[in-house]
């Protein structure tokens, strides 16, 4: 799907079919950072009043998100809890920023490289997770992870297409290339938390 390197394994769907209240707590998380990470871009790159607009936007986005999972954690009689540990984007954001850049492409081609990836790994899950939801799953569970998996593809594309503005269009071919580079370290980031444990979180 996209450019991910590496497809999700059956059994993480297994794992998370059977455990949705862990995969709802996560996923919560997962909306919330999204919109913060969005958010700090922003505050990073204020001089650029079309990154400003595009990432604020999908910040709402994402908060919307966020209150609607939310929602469904309260209906449950879950709470949100502290934040997990993100081993994911973690050793993601490590691992690209170990790869060297061409010094004149700017360093928020990474971060939203980075973001781009998150958005692909989201949108994957969230299609497997569809298809492994039990017959008993509330239907809104079910309405909401068919439109989360259309937004977070189209998140995929708008970061990509944020990076190719910052860079410039005729850089277009240099930031694809960084792309693949930042696929393939996210491929190996999930081959390694695939292998250390399988556990009922969006990323993990
Ligand atoms: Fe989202
Ligand atoms: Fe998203």
């Amino acid at each position: 799907m996209f450019c991910l390197r590496v497809p999700t394994g059956p059994e993480w769907a297994r794992a998370a079919a059977l455990d949705l209240d862990a995969v709802l707590v996560d996923h919560a998380h997962c909306e919330m950072k999204a919109a913060s990470n969005a958010m700090s871009l922003v505050v990073r790159h204020p001089g650029d009043m079309h990154l400003v607009r595009e990432l604020a936007e999908l910040a709402r986005e994402e908060m919307d998100h966020f209150v609607r999972v939310v929602a469904i954690l309260a209906e449950r009689g879950l709470v949100l809890g502290p934040p997990p540990v993100d081993t994911y984007a973690a050793e993601l954001r490590r691992r690209v920023a170990e790869v060297s850049r061409a010094a004149s492409l700017p360093v928020i081609v990474d971060r939203l490289l980075v973001g781009a990836l998150i958005e692909a790994r989201s949108c994957e899950r969230f299609k497997l997770l569809l298809a492994a939801l039990p017959d008993d799953a509330p239907a809104d569970m079910r309405a909401l992870y068919t439109e989360l998996f259309a937004a977070e593809a189209r998140h995929y594309r708008a970061y990509v297409e944020l990076a190719v503005r910052v860079a410039g269009e005729s850089r277009r071919a240099e930031v694809e290339a960084r792309l693949e580079v930042v696929a393939e370290q996210e491929g190996k980031v999930v081959e390694a938390l695939a292998r250390t444990e399988v556990r009922a979180t969006i990323h993990g």
